[in-house]
């Protein structure tokens, strides 16, 4: 296993200097790590529309991670203090055995919208008779990808009674190999949609994928031991877990923890963090609103946590591919297909939900919370090295006065010897 140890004491050339050691990084890429403008105006140009500019987040590493017997290191994108931190923290606690983890066959579900039907039950007989040819003329649309195993897998119909009148609703299941698979399900939808409309008789209107990628589940577990967290841990996380799973508000809290961790992957692969979030909540609301993560202790006293969560995320496409560090994320973490990407994403969702559970429920978030945020408040008060920021951190954090104001105020003093 690469050494890690003390990883987060390193100066930031020191840290590339090991990561691009473990991923066998090229000289180009650890510059293309370094270089806080990466992106290029004119690729960000292509990339969106009426441009003016590009945005900057950091980029660190999670260590401690062992998923599936392999250690993985984990390229992070994230603006909150402690996210990262947290995530090396639990995944401390898992080793030497660290996360086991599995995911779906990358099925997402396409949906064909049919309107002003007079017999919607015989547009659905009608659907069922034609079955073949459906599915033959909606894989004509995925022949360019069938040669990276994605295809249509089957589909079905539903019939919907809305404040409009009843509609008919055919979801498609689509195989969308490591891509996300937006573009191909909803190429693919808008071409054979005539063929569902002629044998329906129905008006065509939404042909879209759904975000809802229950069929792309992502499972990751993980035992910490009595004797590595301690028994109050254990208790305290198990009577966390118990208030999500009874009080929505509190749930909502523990999920938003949980996607800390996973949007910072989803972030610094380049992949699309709304429809991760809008299926990881809708998913967290089917049958009612409960946490993604499940705890409870063994017949030893140990505890053990696990995640399930859709993950539509890709490895190959456009995101992926103009992005100037998403690809050396995925190199960073050594891992091919999408699959294998949403394995470890659960697992650092895990990781973050552990942590802040932790955390919150012995000693509490705040006092690491506050002295990272003290350094943010450093930095934007003026300090000009991190050895100064990391003064008037100490200073502001030990007088809890967060105010950028006297930051400033306690810089101005270090820098004058004490003399006002
Ligand atoms: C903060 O970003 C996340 C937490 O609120 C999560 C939780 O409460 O479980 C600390």
């Amino acid at each position: 296993m690469a050494d890690f140890s003390g990883f987060y004491k390193l100066t930031v050339d020191e840290r590339l200097r090991r990561v691009k050691e473990a991923a066998k990084l090229t000289d180009d890429e650890a510059r293309a790590l370094m270089d806080s403008g990466a992106l290029r105006l004119e690729v960000a140009d292509k990339i969106v529309e009426n441009v003016i500019g590009v945005m900057h987040i950091p980029f660190g590493i999670g260590t401690n991670f062992v998923i599936n017997g392999k250690e993985t290191i984990i390229p992070m994108a994230v603006e909150e203090p402690s996210v990262i931190a947290g995530a090396c923290r639990a995944a401390k606690g898992t080793l030497p055995e660290g996360f086991k983890a599995d995911a779906d066959e990358p099925i997402m579900i396409g949906q064909i919208q049919l309107t002003g039907m007079d017999n919607v039950e015989q547009a659905m007989k009608n659907l069922e008779l034609n079955r073949k040819m459906i599915m033959h003329a909606a894989s004509d649309y995925m022949k360019p990808h069938e040669r990276y195993g994605c295809g249509v897998r089957g589909f079905e119909s539903k019939r919907l009674e809305t404040d409009r009148g009843t509609m008919l609703v055919v979801d498609f299941h689509i195989c969308v190999g490591d891509a996300q698979g937006a573009n191909m399900i909803n190429t693919t939808l808008e071409g054979v949609a005539p063929t569902v409309a002629q044998l329906t008789g129905g008006k065509i209107r939404l042909r879209i994928v759904s975000n809802l990628a229950v069929k792309r589940r992502a499972r990751a577990s993980a035992v910490w031991k009595k004797e590595v967290i301690g028994e109050d841990t254990i208790e305290g996380v198990l009577d966390a877990y118990e208030f999500a799973k009874a009080d929505v508000y509190r749930c909502t809290t523990h999920n938003k923890g949980i996607m800390n961790g996973i949007d910072a992957v989803v972030m610094a692969t380049g992949n699309d963090w709304r429809s991760v979030e809008a299926g990881a909540h809708a998913y967290a609301a089917l049958g009612g609103y409960h946490p993604l993560t499940k705890y409870y202790k063994n017949e030893k006293g140990d505890l053990i946590g696990s995640i399930e969560l859709p993950l539509a995320v890709a490895t190959v496409g456009p995101a992926v591919n103009t992005s100037p560090t998403a690809k050396i994320a995925l190199k960073i973490m050594g891992v091919k297909t999408s699959r294998e990407l949403a394995m470890v994403m659960a697992c650092v969702g895990l990781a973050n939900n552990f942590a802040a559970m932790s955390a919150l429920s012995t000693e509490g978030i705040q006092k690491g919370h506050m002295k990272l945020h003290a350094r943010n408040i450093a930095m934007y008060s003026g300090a000009s090295t991190p050895e100064e920021a990391e003064k008037v951190a100490d200073i502001i954090a030990n007088e809890k006065n967060f105010n950028p104001e006297y930051a400033k105020e306690v810089l101005k003093r270090l820098r004058t010897g004490g003399k006002k």
